[in-house]
């Protein structure tokens, strides 16, 4: 799997972050806190800047966790097939508000899309989850608690799957088998129990990087920037970044309908995820046929 573009940038922010804070660091101390911290031996080595070191590492690192997974990606699915077709995908839902309002907009340009729901929201909001379903968008499991699950025990996360799946289906009558893992972050045994659960593990291509606190142009323009055919782009109806919920997705519904409209205007068709899949799944077997398989655009 090669590097996204969403991951470089990603992986760029976090350097800078970084760098920026060390550069800071160390005007500061030429300037004013060299003599008076000069008594302590650590800061004499300047040893905020190691520090500073480890965060670009460990900056890095959690960049490349997030785009690449961890292991072999068995069940992973980021991208559909390089047709100009997209799936616009909304996490951390229901939310009473910010979920009505990007429905209403879907519906409005007629438009199917994704909502991968936190379990217990969907128990908080039951009206909400019943719209998503009677308005024929796809539902996917996005664990009970937005619990992360790059540690997590096997169990704990049988636990926030089984429970979240009772709710969908108690609430909306749907059976899903479509996953995303919060923070797109998902340990080896996780993987491979959701896989055996026959779960496809749903990521993305391109973030909005709504949750960050852009405006709605600079959301729009980073979706357009890097959508490229095939692209999964991830939006949030709700959520909030230490809480499961609670932060403002006003900014998410401002932009969504330039962002359709955009991705029209560049010949782009939007559709749920489970098209994209079904779209992979008659490539693969195609290839199959063809005994192509060598060149199967990969599943997995
Ligand atoms: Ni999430």
């Amino acid at each position: 799997m090669t590097a996204t573009k969403s991951f470089r940038s990603h992986l760029i922010v976090n350097v800078v972050a970084a760098l920026a804070g060390l550069a800071a660091w160390e005007l500061l101390f030429a300037l004013f806190l060299g003599k008076w911290l000069s008594s302590f031996w650590f800061f004499r080595i300047h040893g905020l800047s190691v520090v500073g070191l480890l965060v670009v590492a460990a900056g890095s690192a959690i960049s490349y966790v997030e785009f690449h997974g961890l292991g072999s990606q068995e069940g992973v699915v980021r991208q559909g097939e390089p047709r100009p077709r997209v799936a616009l995908t909304f996490d951390d839902g229901p939310h009473p508000v910010y979920t009505a309002q990007v429905l209403d907009i879907l519906g409005e340009h007629d438009i199917k899309a994704t909502f991968f729901l936190v379990g217990r929201h969907v128990l908080k909001y039951p009206e909400t989850a019943k719209r998503i379903e009677q308005e024929g968008h796809d539902i996917g499991n996005h664990t009970f608690t937005h619990k992360d699950l790059l540690t997590a025990k096997r169990r704990i996360l049988l636990s926030e799957v089984d429970k979240t799946d009772e709710a969908i289906y108690k609430i909306t009558g749907v059976q899903t088998k479509l996953f995303r893992p919060p923070r797109g972050a998902l340990g080896p045994a996780c993987r491979r129990a959701l896989v055996e659960k026959g779960y496809r593990i749903v990521l993305w291509t391109v973030s909005a990087a709504d949750w960050s606190g852009i405006s709605p142009k600079a959301i729009a323009a980073r979706v357009l920037r890097y959508t490229k055919p095939g692209g999964i782009v991830l939006f949030h109806d709700s959520g909030a970044l230490v809480r499961s919920e609670g932060a403002s997705r006003g900014n998410t519904v401002k932009a969504l309908a330039e962002v359709i409209e955009k991705l029209r205007a560049k010949g782009f068709e939007i559709v749920p995820v489970s098209s994209m899949l079904s779209d992979l799944a008659a490539a693969e077997a195609l290839a199959l046929e063809d005994g192509r398989a060598a060149q199967a655009p990969s599943l997995f």
